[in-house]
């Protein structure tokens, strides 16, 4: 274990901009974290716990981690506490619209919003339940930026309103960025920003839950044993041992996708519009052909961007691609809905042609996606048929939905807007 004393210098205490940028360098150590303080100890990579030490300026603090890169992980935290003495300039506070906010949003946007002044994220969050749609975009006057998520809607029409509005920024607080008309935003002087990465891992492990859930009809099980059916009928599962997953997109959460994966014993084949030859080099995966992928794996799993036109990723997986496809074989989507052919799915469930498929995302999902509609009548019919199929899991876009994703998601979002705020680079964090 590794031990040191830290006196805290910053004369605002450890504010909810430190304690971020902590947890999150935290999260990427393997060693267990602890903060302490004379009275309290805080695992280092939850930001809630750290903020709830008060630190004050002249604090004693004990930082201890134990593992395999504790010293490395002492000397990061050391560094991020120096990296944050509020010496950048003073600006204005930022006001920003929040549309689409659900109860688990604010746990940590709400904490981390809370200081003002300079060296803190000093923005101003105004909470709306409804999304971003043509008819909701006038919430957003008087604000200079709105922040928005995967199922908010930025075309054209709704840039023009928020221009009209006074809006500057756009901060999405997810990776993808289809639903923004980024022509329209240019032209309007609008910047875009993201959160280019937040846990990859929480996506490849939803990805890999519902395949496995869906590959042992999981769902179907639980199901059973609940109505005191215990006979197994319907269940029959195959084994991932020495079958060949099939990754289509090698970015950050492919990458994840593919080392667990390998991890089940799994050959693992990749196929990228950019290959990354290191993944080869590492032993990870083996580059092949869209066709020869989709010919080989016994498990595909889609981590490629939504995108639209020629050499894009829309309807990457349509009735021809499926035709290549063994049968039997299993499919997952936690990327983009767009990327898979709904109508093509549908008909090819219908031939039993795949063993499994598990869906975090599809086409249509939209007017469904983190609203109850228990109590209406019938709408979506996409939604419906697909719930049908036994062989078949569908969770509605959570795949993110992880402590450690929401924590980094604040977080980066925040420092996003205060980047913009006080005239500092984006890094990948810009959508252009
Ligand atoms: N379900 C969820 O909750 C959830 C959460 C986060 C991300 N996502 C989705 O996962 C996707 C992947 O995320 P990531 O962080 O791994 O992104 P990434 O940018 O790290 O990786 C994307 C990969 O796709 C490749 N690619 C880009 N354009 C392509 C094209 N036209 N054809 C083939 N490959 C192409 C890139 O070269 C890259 O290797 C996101 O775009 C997003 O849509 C879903």
């Amino acid at each position: 274990m590794k031990t040191i004393e830290y006196v805290v210098e910053n004369p605002l205490g450890i504010h909810a901009r430190p304690a971020a940028l902590i947890a999150q360098a935290c999260t990427g150590f393997k060693s267990e974290i602890t903060i302490s303080t004379d009275e309290k100890t805080a695992s280092g990579a939850n930001v809630l716990e750290i903020l709830s030490l008060n630190a004050a300026k002249g604090t004693n603090l004990t930082i201890s981690a134990s593992g395999v890169d504790e010293e490395e992980a002492v000397e990061k935290i050391v560094e991020v506490f120096s990296a944050v003495e509020p010496k950048e300039k003073k600006a204005d506070i930022l006001k920003i619209a929040f549309f689409g906010t659900k109860s688990y949003d604010r746990i940590f946007f709400s904490e981390l919003s809370k200081d003002h002044g300079v060296g803190t994220y000093n923005v101003d969050l105004k909470y709306f339940s409804s999304r971003l749609t043509e008819e909701t975009a006038m919430l957003a006057q008087g604000f200079d930026a709105v922040c928005i998520f995967v199922n908010d809607e930025a075309p054209r029409a709704v840039i023009e309103k928020l221009h009209e509005c006074g809006v500057r920024l756009i901060l999405l607080r997810c990776a993808g960025f289809n639903n923004v008309d980024l022509d329209a935003a240019k032209e309007y002087g609008m910047t875009v920003l993201r959160v280019p990465a937040y846990s990859p891992y929480a996506v490849a492990e939803h990805a890999m839950t519902l395949i496995t859930s869906a590959n042992r009809r999981i769902h179907k099980a639980y199901n059973k044993v609940g109505n005191n059916d215990f006979a197994l009928n319907g269940l029959l599962g195959v084994d991932l041992h020495n079958k060949v997953a099939g990754i289509m997109g090698t970015g950050r959460i492919g990458v994840c996708m593919a080392r667990i994966c390998k991890g089940y014993g799994m050959t693992v084949l990749g196929w990228d519009a950019f290959p990354n030859k290191k993944l080869e080099e590492d032993g990870l995966l083996t580059y092949v052909s869209k066709e020869e992928l989709l010919q080989r794996a016994d498990l595909i799993s889609l981590h490629a961007p939504l995108i639209m036109g020629e050499g894009g990723t829309y309807h990457l997986i349509d009735e021809n691609a499926i035709s290549l496809m063994k049968d039997g074989v299993m499919l997952v989507n936690t990327s983009r809905g767009g990327l898979v052919d709904v109508e093509a799915l549908i008909a090819n469930l219908k031939k039993d042609k795949f063993h499994a498929v598990a869906l975090d995302v599809y086409e249509g999902e939209d007017q469904n996606v983190y609203t109850d509609h228990s109590e209406d009548m019938l709408d979506n019919d996409i939604t419906a048929r697909l719930t049908m199929f036994p062989n078949l899991i569908l969770t509605s876009h959570q795949a993110f939905f992880t402590r450690e994703a929401l924590q980094a998601i604040a977080a980066v979002t925040l420092e996003n807007a205060k980047n913009f705020n006080e005239g500092l680079p984006y890094g990948p964090a810009e959508v252009k």
